[in-house]
């Protein structure tokens, strides 16, 4: 396959948002890794913030492959609001927002890369494949930790941090289909519409939430944009 035109544009753009999406990870769980309140939870989380790093830089490392320069990168960045529209939701972070980014953030970003692992670009698509063996980890960290959240604290304590990051995690799937979805899909770049990927993502988790002694927040808005 020729790598020029519609797809490398495509390509270009996917991974510019991945790249932008794995820093954005390491930056905010490197930072924690000083506050984590327990010896093990600091272990478990600077893991995670150097495994996001890596992440970066692979992705970084594939863009480069393409022969991707800086300038270029800057003309293919999309519009931020899902960076927006989190930092208003939840203005302030504190342990147990660290928690549910982990438990439900990571679950969404691992669905996106079960996409990119099956990539028609054969560089992306081997190393989404290391990259998600290490997001299962994460999801692990966020259902262990929340659970002890909840034993320690009690679920009345925890529900609100869950009802702000769920309402963040329905949304950062985006609209149900975008004009582009059809495009990714028939470039082999992504296998699943947005709203395909928000299905599965609500049949991993929602079991998960019960178990915890947690409730599925309910919505006041059940379409997307999810308020
Ligand atoms: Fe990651
Ligand atoms: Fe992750």
């Amino acid at each position: 396959m020729t790598h020029d035109g519609e797809y490398r544009s495509k390509l270009i753009k996917l991974l510019n948002d991945q790249a932008r999406a794995e820093l954005e990870a390491s930056t905010i769980y490197s930072r924690w890794v000083r506050k984590a309140p327990g010896p093990e939870e600091r272990l478990h989380l600077a893991e995670i913030a150097h495994e996001e790093t890596e992440h970066w830089y692979g992705t970084i490392k594939v863009l480069e492959g393409l022969k991707v320069t800086p300038q270029e990168a800057k003309d293919y960045a999309g519009r931020s609001w899902f960076y927006t529209v989190s930092h208003v939701l939840i203005p302030r972070y504190r342990w147990v927002d660290i928690l549910m980014l982990t438990f439900l953030i990571d679950r969404g970003a691992f669905l996106l890369v079960e996409d990119f692992a099956r990539s028609s670009y054969a560089p992306w698509a081997r190393f989404a494949k290391r990259v998600l063996e290490e997001e299962v980890g994460h999801m692990d960290f966020g259902n262990d930790f929340v659970r002890a959240q909840v034993d320690k604290l009690g679920s009345k304590k925890v529900q609100p941090a869950l009802n702000k990051w769920w309402r963040v995690a329905l949304n950062m799937f985006g609209p149900p289909t975008t004009r582009h979805t059809e495009q990714y899909i028939r470039l082999g770049l992504k296998y699943r519409s947005n709203e395909e990927r928000r299905q599965a993502f609500l049949l991993s988790c929602e079991k998960q939430i019960k178990e915890m002694a947690l409730q599925v927040p309910e919505l006041y808005r059940q379409t997307y944009p999810f308020i």
